[in-house]
């Protein structure tokens, strides 16, 4: 039988395209189970998972409970504002106390970059980074190729542009990764003091010219101003952002042809996408928050299965 190659989730870096190729094949099923009348397998009964977030989440949050508890595994919700990691308690020991409930798997968010990495060095359990500060969000670079792939019927050989803060998006990166590894074009868009200077070391194209990379494109993966994260300004005003690389509907139907609108959201209304883009036939923003239930399941359930 397939299993993946690692036993944690820590990033897309981590994984292969097989990995990528058994995770959506794992996902189809799941997806098909997530439409039935009744919701839930039992393939997880014998599981239990935490899920610790030491940062603000409603998606992701929401869709790993969801996935587990579809999963029948047991489930434990830990948020770092309502604990003693208030009372100076460090990363290890808070896990570890966690985990000393007989907890067979961590999901994690955490401010910090390589947070989880740091975690799978020192605890028994397998991790899975549900969002490390700017580094990576794996599961959302899956689910967002995985919603290419339902649309457009394969990701090999799209083109794919991501607009907007690439500096500090752990989107961004997991999306390139992901993206690359399965044979995608890519290309970034956004201002140039929100590009990092490595980039095109990572394959990717710059534009700066938002009109030339949208008539490139197949998807278009419009990214968040991140304001908790923009201790400085990086561009001069958000309206002169907007103006320049955000997406409305007359800009959208002004081009040569039909584009996929995507979004990991929250999104900020009316600054990268306006609300008729948001809202339109060509926007899978929704599909791409279903397909992360279906996504997360798979992953879970794979990790699992090495830890069984
Ligand atoms: N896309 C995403 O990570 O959203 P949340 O921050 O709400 O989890």
């Amino acid at each position: 039988m397939s299993e993946l190659s690692v036993k944690h989730l820590l990033g897309i870096k981590y994984l292969t395209e097989k990995d990528i190729q058994l995770i959506f094949e794992t996902a189809d099923h799941f997806k098909e189970v997530i439409n039935r009348s009744i919701k839930k397998v039992p393939s997880l009964r014998d599981i239990t998972i935490a899920n610790i977030f030491f940062e603000n989440s409603t998606r992701t949050k929401l869709s790993f409970e969801l996935a587990e508890k579809r999963l029948s595994a047991d489930v434990i919700n830990f948020s770092a504002g309502q604990s003693s990691v208030k009372k100076g308690e460090t990363l290890i020991d808070t896990v570890n106390n966690i985990l000393s409930m007989k907890v067979d798997m961590v999901v994690m968010r955490h401010p910090n970059p390589g947070a989880g990495i740091f975690l799978s060095k020192h605890v028994n359990a397998s991790i899975v980074n549900a969002g490390d500060g700017a580094h990576e969000h794996p599961t959302q670079a899956l689910l967002d190729s995985y919603s290419i792939r339902e649309k457009l019927g394969d990701v090999s050989g799209k083109n794919v542009v991501i607009v907007g803060d690439i500096l500090h998006s752990r989107v961004a990166l997991s999306n390139i990764f992901a993206l690359k590894l399965q044979g995608a074009n890519v290309k970034v868009c956004g201002p140039k003091t929100l590009l990092p200077k490595y980039v095109e070391s990572l394959g990717v194209e710059v534009e700066t010219d938002l009109r030339k990379a949208l008539n490139w494109c197949d998807v278009a993966n419009m990214l968040r101003i991140q304001n908790e994260r923009l201790d400085i300004s990086y561009f001069p005003t958000t309206r002169e952002y907007t103006q320049q690389f955000g997406v409305n509907k007359k800009l959208l139907d002004s081009l040569d042809k039909e584009i996929v609108i995507m979004h990991p959201g929250p999104i900020n209304r009316g600054v990268e996408i306006t609300t008729d883009v948001a809202d339109s036939k060509q926007s899978i923003i929704l599909n791409q928050v279903e397909n992360g239930v279906a996504i997360r399941m798979a992953v879970i359930y794979l990790l699992a299965s090495k830890i069984k």
